[in-house]
């Protein structure tokens, strides 16, 4: 059986960043694992750019760290190893990024995957991203409701995002229809011009 690119959620939430992020720009990866997507973002920024790559398990900074080392891409990024709802005070809002990605849930892999992301620190986390991000700046979610906890976070997050005025962000979510077993899903916001909340 043959596999489309467009099966994977974060395959797609990569189509969607490196459309708008180029050399020279300031990116978040809020939640960086093992650090795929953190090089992802490195690759695109360049040296002259910057990423903030934040997780909360040594594991993760670890496994990010080598493979930021191996690619020879670990002078553009800054990892941090404390939670994404404290985005504002390692980022002045003197510095707008372009975009910050989120792949939510649990470090694959690990043996404790009762450490996942929770729709309270999401959706603090949210909120300073769309307060940081320039204008026509870009937040992707990769969202698995298939995990424990999953389908709660991803409840609190769509609530609070549908609540967010039209006139602050564009908001869509992309989802698969046919895919077996909770597929995950896509959500990106588009911030507009004086899109505060
Ligand atoms: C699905 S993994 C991320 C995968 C990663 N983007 C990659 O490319 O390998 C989710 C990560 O979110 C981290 N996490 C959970 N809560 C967090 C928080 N409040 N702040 C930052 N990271 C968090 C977990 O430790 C885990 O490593």
């Amino acid at each position: 059986m043959s596999k489309g690119k467009l099966r994977n959620a974060v395959l797609i939430s990569h189509m969607i960043i490196e459309n708008i992020v180029a050399p020279g720009d300031i990116v978040v990866d809020a939640t960086c694992g093992h650090g795929k997507d953190t090089v992802f973002l490195a690759n695109l920024v360049g040296e002259q750019g910057k990423v903030y790559a934040f997780d909360i398990q040594l594991q993760a900074i670890n496994s990010t760290l080598s493979r930021l080392k191996e690619a020879h891409l670990d002078k553009q990024v800054k990892i941090i190893h404390d939670s994404h709802t404290k985005l504002d005070e390692y980022i002045s809002g003197d510095t707008p990024i372009k975009a910050c990605m989120f792949n939510l849930g649990y470090l694959p892999g690990s043996s404790n995957q009762d450490i996942i992301t929770t729709g309270e620190s999401t959706i603090a986390a949210i909120k300073s991203a769309l307060n940081l991000l320039e204008n026509g700046g870009i937040i992707t979610l990769v969202s698995y409701p298939g995990h424990p906890g999953g389908k709660e976070e991803l409840n609190l997050v769509q609530a609070y995002l549908k609540r967010i005025p039209q006139h602050v962000a564009e908001i869509c979510e992309i989802k698969f229809l046919n895919q077996v077993n909770n597929p995950p899903l896509i959500i990106t916001l588009e911030k507009l011009v004086g899109g505060k909340i």
